[in-house]
């Protein structure tokens, strides 16, 4: 049994955003039935400003294929299509909480269905690490894609690679030439140059950093309006907050928690949910 996080679970048992967008103006398909994963993503965006209006998704895959899909729709609705191209498969994990190391690769695939949906809508090739060379021919995973995951994950074994990509996951042939390539890119002049790995934020750290913006960026706003709001708890990514004085009962109420948010995913960490108590 996977250890999923109660963020899978929910998002799995309850997905958003599910089926096919009619007419959509952006469609990026990816992985295939045969390899055990798959996923269809459908946008709809609007031309004068570029923003993602609408997200669809339809997945063949597991309980992290099925979440990991649902979550990628939530973030990249309202996004700028420039703006969603920043929504990394780190971010899809983060935001469900983590995913077991063996299931990321569920996140890459949401975060290649987004590449492809964009390159469609470009009217641009498919994104090169989805043709060239197959070196897994059990996932059908290309050279192009292990050298493209590997770096920005920073990857540097073969388990890795596997539960990133699924490549070497089957009859184990092509591990030694994934061993060859990884050997290869870490020695190259291109991952030198890479920034190193950032290190994940401290609970305490990201406890403190939620204080500081409530105290200093939403708190004073929400009091020059005479309303106000108290920090009540921090569980895992889930900020809860209570309102007080003039926001209390306020039918802007579910606005207000969502520019909250909004600002502590930009100034904290981009998986925070803001929760009423
Ligand atoms: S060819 Fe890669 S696992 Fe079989």
């Amino acid at each position: 049994m996977w250890d999923y996080t109660e963020k899978v679970k929910d998002f799995f048992l309850h997905p958003k955003n599910t089926g096919e967008i009619q007419n959509p103006d952006a469609v990026g398909e990816v992985g295939s039935i045969i390899c055990g994963d798959a996923l269809k993503l459908t946008l709809k965006i609007d031309k004068t400003t570029g923003r993602i209006t609408d997200a669809k998704f339809q997945t063949f895959g597991c309980a992290s294929a099925i979440a990991s899909s649902s979550v990628l729709t939530e973030l990249i609705k309202g996004k700028t299509v420039d703006e969603a191209l920043r929504v990394t498969n780190q971010d899809i994990a983060d935001f469900l909480g983590g995913l077991p190391k063996e299931k990321m690769h569920c996140s890459v695939m949401g975060r290649e269905a987004l590449e492809a949906a964009i390159a469609n809508y470009r009217g641009e090739k498919k994104p090169v690490e989805v043709e060239g060379k197959v070196i897994c021919k059990c996932f059908e995973v290309t050279e192009e894609k292990i050298r493209k995951v590997a770096l920005e994950n920073h990857l540097t074994t073969v388990e890795d690679v596997t539960n990133f990509t699924k490549a070497g996951g089957g009859c184990g042939s092509c591990v030694p030439e994934i061993e060859t390539i990884l050997k290869d890119l870490w020695s190259s002049p291109q991952a030198q140059e890479m920034p190193q790995a950032p290190k994940p934020m401290t609970n305490l750290r990201k406890i403190a950093l939620i204080q500081d913006v409530l105290e200093q960026e939403i708190r004073p706003r929400l009091q020059a309006d005479g309303g106000d709001i108290e920090l009540k708890d921090i569980v895992g990514n889930r900020v809860i907050v209570s309102f007080r004085a003039l926001c209390v009962g306020c039918p802007m109420g579910d606005i207000t928690i969502q520019g909250i948010q909004e600002k502590l995913r930009e100034l904290v960490s981009s998986d925070i949910v803001v929760e009423e108590e």
